[in-house]
């Protein structure tokens, strides 16, 4: 069965084509990073008019590559949610006027459930390229979600894996963040110290060469559920440090060069960096990798489970993905990490989420409609007693 995911819940317009629910024969994702990269951020109206250009040109290219005509297409996926709301109204309504020129099943996919799926879609297979044993992505499992909109933790079970072609996932809310999502503290700090955007990828490169005990920042405190996150205090944290002072003035100097210096190299970037910001990065971001590594394990632990995914654009961060393996090698766990394009947004985590729901019977009407914010499965028992 052939799947035709779209995804643009936010600033990626996403196509790709999914052989059931587990060969990508195509991904294609238009970024669209030079559009907001001087904004420092997402523009949301500029996301929605640069998705309505974009999503015919990425849906035929997804076709094209996969070697398949529109008409071969055996259903349609697309994200519903969450995410903006001008940028997911752009694919919904695509998807569903595709739906009805060309009398195809539609189903409508929660992001977050696609990126859990993004983890999976890789790790099923019990032996490696070589022939040799590998450890096979389970369920039950914690999978943690990190990116620029969403940092949660669930718990994922699916039924009937073994016995039907048709499992069925159930995803519970253990925690998600209280403000920021990890991603956006990168970003966030890395428009005040003028480095760059997306700040993921730059910081990640250049806390390469920073001490990271450095600064202090001291462990993330949270009351209450020990599975939601919050890292609005330690970009406080950040701010502080560098407001005001000499770091403040050397971030001035770098928004100047960068003004007239057209998508610098990290090396060039760094070059423009003292010592004292590099070491302040590094301690960022060792401080938000470790509260995610922490609370996750915790969770992991908790739930007595022998596989946790980590999922979303923060999952590229080499930092991170040392810390879980590390983690994983002393306590027994299984780290499943979707490769670093699957990581970030992309269509075929959602065809491939699409697949299992279409298999099970599931079709969505002409009714089916966008949410900004739609929470995925249900919140676990621990969190609905704290309300
Ligand atoms: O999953 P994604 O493409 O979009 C959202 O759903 O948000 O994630 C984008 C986020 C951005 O905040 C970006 O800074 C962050 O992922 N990111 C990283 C890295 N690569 C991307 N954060 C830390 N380290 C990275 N290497
Ligand atoms: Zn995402």
């Amino acid at each position: 069965m052939f799947v035709l995911g779209i995804e643009t819940s936010c600033d990626e317009t996403a196509a790709a084509i999914v052989e059931d629910g587990e060969r990508i024969l195509s991904n294609v994702v238009a970024s669209q990073v030079l559009t907001h990269e001087k904004y420092g951020g997402v523009v949301p109206e500029l996301a929605s008019r640069e998705h309505l250009k974009k999503v015919t040109p990425v849906v035929e290219e997804a076709c094209q590559r996969a070697g398949l005509r529109l008409d071969q297409v055996d259903g349609i996926a697309v994200t519903q949610g969450p995410g903006l709301i001008g940028s997911l109204l752009v694919g919904v309504v695509y998807g569903k006027a595709l739906a009805v020129a060309l009398d195809k099943p539609l189903v409508g996919v929660n992001h977050l459930e696609g990126h859990i799926h993004s983890a999976w879609l890789e790790n099923k297979m019990s032996r490696g390229a070589g022939g040799e044993d590998v450890p096979e992505a389970e369920f039950p499992n914690v999978t943690l979600v990190v990116s620029g909109g969403h940092t949660s933790l669930f718990y994922v079970q699916a039924d009937n894996l073994q016995e039907r072609r048709t499992p069925i996932f159930s995803y519970e809310e253990l925690g998600r963040t209280r403000d920021d999502a990890a991603g956006e503290a990168f970003d966030k700090v890395a428009k005040l110290l003028a480095l760059g955007y997306p700040g993921g990828p730059v910081i990640d490169k250049l806390a390469r060469h920073g001490d990271a005990s450095a600064v202090k920042f001291g462990t993330i405190r949270m009351k209450g559920n020990p599975y939601d996150f919050s890292f609005s205090g330690l970009k406080t944290a950040v701010l502080y440090r560098v407001r005001g002072g000499e770091l403040a003035e050397e971030a001035a100097r770098r928004r100047e060069w960068r003004k007239d210096t057209d998508h610098p190299s990290v090396d060039q970037i760094r070059s423009h960096c003292s010592q004292a910001t590099l070491d302040l990065i590094a301690s960022f971001q060792e401080s938000v990798v470790t509260d995610l590594l922490g609370r996750t394990i915790h969770a992991a632990d908790t739930r007595c489970v022998s596989s946790v995914f980590v999922t979303g654009g923060v999952a590229c961060n080499s930092l991170l993905r040392q810390r879980f393996a590390k983690a994983a090698a002393s306590s027994g766990l299984h780290v499943f990490f979707p490769s670093p394009g699957l990581s970030t947004d992309n269509a075929a985590m959602i065809a491939a989420a699409g697949y299992f729901r279409l298999t099970a019977g599931e079709r969505a009407g002409l009714p089916l409609t966008a949410h900004a914010a739609w929470p995925l499965g249900v919140p676990s028992k621990a969190k609905v007693a704290e309300v």
